[in-house]
């Protein structure tokens, strides 16, 4: 599975998720992430957890538009998780257009529901599907954005993440596979709108 993490916004969670998304893929075959932020954050989450002496279950590199469109040759693992930086919008294409999917992860003020508006009227043709990544359920604007992407029938993913000192406190981080946050739920949502059957690693099923 090929999956781009894109959003205009900044700081809407697209890290996190590229990082609980290539764990719970971790289950399902080799996972490798591409970098494509300039900030470097995924790789710095990478490089730390490997210097506080217990590294990720996968690998994170930095990775250019130009390797995406030659993505099967590029691509070495099983699975591969594109994360964006925000307001690029040729290397948020270029990621979209690389990927089997993407999720737009977002929070639900209206200000944030606005940039997402704007971003799916330019989305290529790519299945999608809109994440609450960092979720109050009992706020207003939860339930508004909620409404809004249904009433519009914007796939949304029925898993949303709370907001949680916990996620954030997983920076920098090796991640358990039993502690995903809602992420590994997100993959499973993913797997079966794309009629993907994730078989886990060990098994005889072929991946
Ligand atoms: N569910 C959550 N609950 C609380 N904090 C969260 C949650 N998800 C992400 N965060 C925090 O929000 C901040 C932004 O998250 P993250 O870096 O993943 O966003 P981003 O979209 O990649 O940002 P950028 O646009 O700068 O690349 C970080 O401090 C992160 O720890
Ligand atoms: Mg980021």
């Amino acid at each position: 599975m090929r999956v781009a993490v894109i959003s205009t916004k900044g700081g809407s969670g697209k890290t996190t998720c590229t990082m609980h998304l290539a764990q719970a893929l971790a289950a399902f075959g080799t996972v490798e992430v591409f970098d494509m932020d300039p900030q470097g954050s995924a790789t710095d989450w990478a490089y730390r957890a490997e210097d506080s002496g217990d590294p990720m279950d996968f690998h994170v590199r930095p990775s250019n538009v130009r390797e995406l469109t030659h993505i099967s040759r590029v691509q070495t693992a099983d699975h591969l998780v594109i994360d964006t930086p925000p307001g690029l919008p040729d290397v948020i294409l270029a990621s979209a257009r690389a990927a089997d999917a993407v999720i737009i992860p977002t929070e639900h003020s209206g200000l944030d529901m606005a940039q997402v508006w704007k971003l799916l009227e330019a989305l290529p043709d790519v299945p999608y599907g809109v994440l609450i990544s960092k979720s109050n359920p009992r706020t207003i604007s939860y339930r508004e954005a909620v409404t809004e992407l249904q009433d519009h029938d914007v796939p949304l993913f029925a898993t949303d993440v709370r907001r949680s000192e916990r996620v954030k406190d997983s920076f920098a981080r090796r991640l358990r596979p039993d502690r995903l946050f809602g992420y590994d739920a997100v993959l499973e949502e993913l797997a079966r709108a794309l009629g993907v059957g994730l078989a886990p690693t060990g098994s005889e099923e072929p991946r």
